[in-house]
């Protein structure tokens, strides 16, 4: 899509009528970007349409990967198995420990946390197909008998009060807009002392443009994401939550180098389905090398928390 197609399509996006503002939904966060909240189930059938072409692109799981730094020549399938690894460890889930997998995707993470912990994982989904095919990984994997995964909907976990060690949300949050609900879900569902890590897209930057505000949006629209917090939003999201944030970290520079990596996946893949012709074109004509180098306005984050 050529950038003006793409200012055309981010005005009529702006210019939809009930658009909401996030500060329909936080009162407190400055910010006027409009955002699209995506309800659960345009989220399960998004993933329901394009979780097995997702998975093939980023080379088996479905989230943005670490990379070391410039000189990282890693692909994807190791920059993602790199950061499933940081957060296993940031979680020090055990053998007999049960971790709940939130938003499991099609399950790769959720396969490698059991296997290397020894852990029971209970992984959910709002996308049946995601459900199905993890189920099936799991089986070909062997640890069929230490995982199990469900649809369920992370804004209304069917789990008693306490039943997990330790929950893991890994690429799952950036669709859900009120961050506070999900933490006080998940507060819910942690035994006192159990741990949280999870990975969520940020905002660093200010949007002065009202322009670059409703491509952001486009974007976020055609990857069924809800508008991004600031890292520090993360203290107010936990005391709300009554968690104990006890990590932020700000990943982007090791994040940053995952679109050219996967623009390439999506240009030597053949036919893609529409979601992602979409989520293609925005990218047509980015030089993703300039972009690298230049102020990252939006990114990716890390928070690790408790449960008092
Ligand atoms: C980007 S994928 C990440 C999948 C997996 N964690 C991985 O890293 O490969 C996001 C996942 O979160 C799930 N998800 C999004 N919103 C959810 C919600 N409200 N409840 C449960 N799962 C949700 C999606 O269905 C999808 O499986």
């Amino acid at each position: 899509m050529s950038l003006d197609r793409l200012r055309a399509r981010a005005r009529d996006f702006t210019a939809a009528p009930g658009s909401l503002t996030t500060r329909d939904f936080h009162p407190n966060v400055e910010s006027t970007r409009a955002v699209q909240a995506p309800s659960a189930k345009r989220v399960g059938e998004f993933y329901d349409r394009n979780g097995r072409v997702l998975t093939d692109i980023f080379a088996g799981s479905m989230h943005l990967g670490y990379w070391l730094g410039p000189d990282d020549d890693s692909d994807l399938k190791a920059a993602t198995e790199r950061l499933t690894e940081i957060m296993i460890i940031k979680l020090r889930a055990g053998a007999g420990d049960t971790v709940l997998d939130l938003g499991c995707g099609t399950g790769k993470p959720a396969v490698r946390l059991a296997r290397t912990t020894g852990a029971r994982v209970v992984g959910i989904s709002v996308s049946t197909e995601d459900v199905a095919q993890a189920t099936a990984l799991a089986q070909a994997e062997g640890v069929a008998d230490l995982v199990d995964f469900r649809v369920a909907d992370a804004m209304d976990l069917p789990f008693e009060a306490g039943s997990f060690d330790a929950v893991l949300a890994l690429g799952s949050i950036p669709h859900i807009l009120d961050r506070t609900h999900v933490l006080k879900q998940v507060a819910q569902v942690l035994r006192p002392g159990g741990r949280l890590a999870l990975t969520d897209a940020i905002k660093r930057g200010n949007e002065v443009d009202e322009m670059a505000v409703a491509i952001l949006n486009e974007v976020l629209d055609a990857w069924r994401q809800a508008s991004p917090v600031r890292a520090s939003d993360y203290r107010r999201f936990g005391r709300e939550a009554g968690l104990v944030i006890d990590e932020i970290t700000d990943i982007t520079e090791h994040t940053k180098y995952t679109y050219r990596k996967i623009y390439a996946e999506m240009d030597a893949y053949g036919e893609l389905p529409p979601d992602m012709v979409r989520i293609h074109d925005h990218g047509e004509g980015v030089d993703w090398v300039e972009v690298e180098n230049g102020p990252q306005p939006d990114g990716m984050m890390i928070a690790v928390a408790h449960r008092p």
